[in-house]
């Protein structure tokens, strides 16, 4: 019998005025959507916005529906709209965060299951690993260097192609 052991490193920031320029604007943009966010029924509005190789930025905000389960999330409704208006730009950077309005905002965000297996896919779709930046509106953040740690024994395609 042989054990393996998974752990991964990642950084904590004290406040968005630690962060490096760009990635303090990335998240700024993303906090700042979280108030364009539709989420009347968990009240819990979450922005995310995306640093693409070729420069862009895009954006998402969950979408809830009155049949909670077609509700998506922040993250899944920027990677649809990147893989429309950027096909297979690699993102560099995803800044996430969110807007309690029923409780505090200051403990980092994270990611879905559902959310970190679509990331997942979208960094091997595009060949690059994708940076999280994790954060309320205030307190800390969190730096996370590759989605796929978020996500160890991940199910991938190469598994439905038996590789
Ligand atoms: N949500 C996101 O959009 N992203 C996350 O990382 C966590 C959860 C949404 C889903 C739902 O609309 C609301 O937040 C409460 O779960």
């Amino acid at each position: 019998m042989q054990k393996g052991q998974i752990q991964f490193e990642y950084e904590i920031y004290n406040s968005i005025e630690e962060l490096l320029p760009e990635d303090k604007v990335l998240l700024e943009q993303a906090r700042n959507v979280t108030s364009i966010a539709y989420a009347p029924y968990s009240k819990f509005l979450v922005g995310a916005a995306a640093m693409l190789e070729n420069g862009a930025v895009v954006k998402g905000t969950n979408q809830e529906n009155a049949s909670y389960p077609v509700g998506i999330c922040a993250e899944r409704t920027l990677l649809g709209a990147a893989a429309m208006t950027h096909t297979n730009v690699p993102i560099i950077t995803m800044a996430i965060a969110y807007n309690n309005l029923t409780g505090k905002s200051d403990v980092p965000v994270s990611p879905c299951g559902m959310c970190r297996q679509s990331l997942s896919e979208y960094e091997n779709r595009t060949g690059k690993p994708i940076r999280l930046i994790l954060s309320g509106m205030e307190g800390k953040i969190f730096i996370i260097e590759n989605t796929g740690n978020l996500l160890p024994f991940s199910f991938s395609g190469d598994h439905l192609l038996g590789l």
